[in-house]
């Protein structure tokens, strides 16, 4: 069944490693990545975007598909299913579908607005035995239409968002979602060390996970990330194995026209890529 992301994420932080969040945008998505952490021993987030959320069409029927998978795949290892980038409507419609996690992307709103409504759904996150993410810092670059700046976060307003009790934190240190551009600074470590100084042990999160060099997120695990969130790279995976596949003409062999056939090196590519990322981020085992 479905768990927090509280519990796993204090153990990553404690540990010095992170956990990986990986969107879902569809069922061979998702079997793909609870069939890598299962046989890795690792716990694993379910992301979904509000867009995916739409396109998979309501959150009811991701909790239902989910929760049937767990059972029907027998997965044994920590799995928590989590609302990405919410508004605040969004939050509700979670938390009523049954998702085990949210997160409040209040970064847009003025500080006093973010704090209001993140306390609000701070309490009903508790009444409900859910955890809940905040952001502080637009995270940059295109998500599902959300635009942001890849601004870096004001280690004052994290301590602020920090002390209303979420259980963890995107702040933002210059990540950027999507494909980081050529010219692309890196992340501010400054930023981070800052920001882990005033909000102490909070388990901290870091967006826009595709194409940051492994250095980096070693460097970021060690200053208090403990969940990382990756989305393209998984989908530039299968969209590329999609393309060799029908490229190569397999989908005019036999009953390779078959969707069980013609989504399967898609989904092998996201496994592959899960699992890259399980390995690098150290959830191997963890489970
Ligand atoms: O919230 C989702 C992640 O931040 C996705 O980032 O698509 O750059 O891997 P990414
Ligand atoms: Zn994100």
């Amino acid at each position: 069944m479905l768990v927090t992301a509280k519990e796993m994420l204090e153990k990553a932080r404690d540990g010095k490693y992170a956990v990986g969040h990986f969107n879902i945008n569809n069922l061979e998505w998702t079997k793909a990545i609870l069939q890598t952490a299962e046989e890795l021993r690792s716990p694993v987030i379910l992301g979904v975007s509000e867009g995916a959320g739409k396109y998979m069409t309501g959150f009811k029927t991701v909790v239902g598909m989910v929760n049937g998978m767990l059972e029907e795949m027998k997965i044994t290892v920590p799995v928590a299913l989590h609302l990405d980038h919410g508004t605040y409507e969004g939050c509700l419609k979670c938390i009523d579908a049954g998702f085990s996690s949210i997160m409040f992307d209040g970064s847009h709103y003025p500080i006093e607005e973010n704090v209001e409504k993140t306390k609000e759904l701070i309490r009903i996150c508790r009444e409900k035995g859910m955890s809940l993410e905040a952001e502080v810092g637009a995270i940059g670059g295109e998500e599902d239409g959300v635009i942001g700046m890849g601004e870096c976060a004001d280690p004052n307003e994290c301590k602020m968002i920090a002390d209303l009790g979420v259980d963890m934190l995107a702040a933002g240190i210059g990540n950027i979602h999507g494909k980081y551009p050529a010219n692309w600074k890196g992340l501010s470590f400054e930023t981070l060390a800052a920001v882990k100084e005033k909000v102490g042990d909070m388990p901290l999160v870091l967006h826009g996970g595709t194409g940051i060099p492994e250095d980096m997120i070693k460097k970021a695990i060690s200053l208090g990330v403990a969940k990382i969130n990756v989305n393209t790279e998984c989908q530039l995976a299968f969209a590329d194995a999609t393309r060799k596949y029908i490229e190569a003409g397999k989908d005019l062999e036999g009953k390779g026209f078959d969707p069980r056939k013609l989504l399967a090196p898609g989904a092998e590519a996201i496994k592959a890529t899960v699992k890259t990322k399980m390995e690098l981020f150290g959830s191997v085992g963890k489970a």
